[in-house]
């Protein structure tokens, strides 16, 4: 089975993002140590685009060949036009109105959101499955996460959009790992109880 890692960035009072999801107050702490970490442990969780200004374009996956993402999430680079944010890995989009992929590399899974996930899970062989967000494709697929990636950064949001959006749910998850960088950035690999 390949496994479904949500691998997101959070505040520390676990908000994805500002009431709409913005999170680019947390840029700020992608410096030259974290950047390194990223680089060398999960160059397929940045763009093409930061990968291409970043010069490590060619970086070989090394945790995922596959990204999920909501409408909400995969809106951010279209409303840029970018149609294909991460080309490197098979990229996937959970939307019942979009109607059409606007890029041959983007499939859309317009219905059983849960089955098609699972679908791909069941898939032989590869590197996992990133759940990239937003809060609402996640709260849809907890009960497939298989893992949690938390990239935390030191700042508090006060209210914001929810790392799951879904109902009260106690969910219990086991600690693998913990990073922790020189300006305060936390990372944490948490692998679910089964
Ligand atoms: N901090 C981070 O690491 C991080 C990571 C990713 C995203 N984000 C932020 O999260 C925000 C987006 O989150 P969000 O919760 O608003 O949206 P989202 O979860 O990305 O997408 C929601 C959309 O997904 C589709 N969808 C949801 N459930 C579905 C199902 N069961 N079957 C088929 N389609 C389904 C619907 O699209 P249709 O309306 O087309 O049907 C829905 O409007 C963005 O602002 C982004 O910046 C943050």
């Amino acid at each position: 089975m390949r496994k479904l890692t949500y691998f997101v960035a959070c505040s520390i009072d676990g908000f994805i993002g500002d009431p709409n999801g913005d999170a680019s107050s947390m840029m700020r702490y992608v410096d030259e140590e974290f950047l390194e970490f990223l680089k060398t442990e999960y160059p397929e969780t940045v763009s093409a685009e930061g990968r291409r200004v970043l010069d490590f374009h060619d970086a070989p996956n090394q945790k995922f060949d596959t990204v999920i993402q909501g409408r909400g999430s995969y809106r951010v680079g279209l409303d840029a036009g970018v149609t294909s944010p991460y080309g490197h890995l098979r990229e996937y989009v959970a939307s019942r109105g979009l109607g059409e992929s606007p890029d041959p590399n983007v499939h859309l899974i317009t219905e059983d959101l849960v089955g098609a996930v699972r679908a791909l899970k069941a898939e032989e062989g590869g590197l996992g499955i990133w759940l990239c967000g937003g809060s609402q494709v996640a709260g849809a697929l907890l009960d497939e996460v298989d893992e949690l990636v938390i990239k935390t950064y030191p700042q508090i949001y006060g209210s914001g959009m929810p790392m799951f959006g879904t109902d009260f749910t106690v969910t219990d998850f086991t600690l693998d790992w913990v990073r922790t960088f020189d300006n305060g950035v936390l990372v944490r690999k948490y692998v679910r109880q089964r």
